[in-house]
């Protein structure tokens, strides 16, 4: 029997297990390994060892651009994500950015990309791939996917900061992301009706990948659509908000 491909899911909400962005992707992870070809490791980044880059960049001197840091779980990470066929960053949009935890190890493995040596985003009609990094080491025809939830419905708006440091950072192409608007709502007001209708468009849009090796721009419109429509979503909101402190369900 063939050896099975690997998935890793980084978890990288603070909320480890009852983190709402794990709703979808566990359901995206699911239709991934509808085929029996993948298996899957989850990392909950919160509960992992890691202490912060010392900035030194002695990391772009080494060979296999390791950090001098050998005694937290960063080498143990590194590995795994070295050896993946599918990365899966599962992470909530906070302040428009990366939940902290999940910066603090992207900055102690900033030796898995090519060093800058003074090169310049191409312009024009080679612009779509230009990246000043791009990854070194990874296992050949790795997937990296951004898995992300938030709040806000306007996906453009809030995921273009993100857009923008992966573009740089990897290439437009060197990676996928796949915004769920409105989460947190639905995971604490949207019942199992509508959950479940979520959940069946992630399944879809991972046995998609599984099946024809690609993600089309269709499938990711489909698990980015929004559940709510947008006047019962505000309504929504606003009584969240308004009884934020009556509500058991905060912590
Ligand atoms: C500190 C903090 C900052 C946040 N910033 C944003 C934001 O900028 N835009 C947004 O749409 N949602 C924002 N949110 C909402 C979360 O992204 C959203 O609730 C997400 O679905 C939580 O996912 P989780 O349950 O997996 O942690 C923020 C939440 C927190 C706690």
């Amino acid at each position: 029997m063939a050896e099975k491909k690997k998935i890793l899911v980084m978890v990288a909400s603070p909320k480890n297990e009852r983190s709402g962005t794990l709703i979808p992707t566990k359901a995206f992870v699911e239709g991934l390994e509808q085929n029996g070809d993948y298996e899957t490791e989850y990392i909950f980044i919160d509960k992992m060892h890691i202490k912060p880059c010392r900035g030194c960049l002695s990391c772009w001197g080494r060979e296999d651009g390791s950090c001098f840091m050998k005694d937290d779980d960063v080498p143990m990470i590194r590995e795994k994500l070295i050896n993946s066929d599918i990365v899966i960053w599962s992470f909530p949009l906070f302040l428009f950015s990366l939940p902290g935890q999940m910066k603090v190890l992207m900055d102690r493995i900033v030796g898995m990309v090519h060093p800058y040596m003074g090169q310049k985003l191409k312009e024009g009609a080679n612009a779509l791939n230009s990246h000043l990094h791009g990854l070194q080491f990874q296992k050949e025809g790795q997937k990296i996917i951004l898995l992300s939830s938030c709040a806000w419905m306007d996906l453009d708006v809030v995921y273009e900061p993100i857009r923008k440091q992966f573009d740089i950072i990897l290439g437009h192409e060197g990676y996928t992301l796949i915004a769920c608007p409105q989460m947190r709502a639905l995971d604490h007001r949207g019942g199992p009706r509508r959950l479940n209708m979520l959940r069946e468009k992630y399944r879809k849009g991972g046995a998609e990948l599984a099946t024809t090796g690609k993600l089309s721009q269709e499938a990711i419109d489909m698990m980015q659509k929004p559940i709510f429509s947008e006047d019962a979503y505000v309504t929504l909101v606003t009584e969240f908000v308004t009884h934020m402190f009556d509500r058991d369900d905060n912590f």
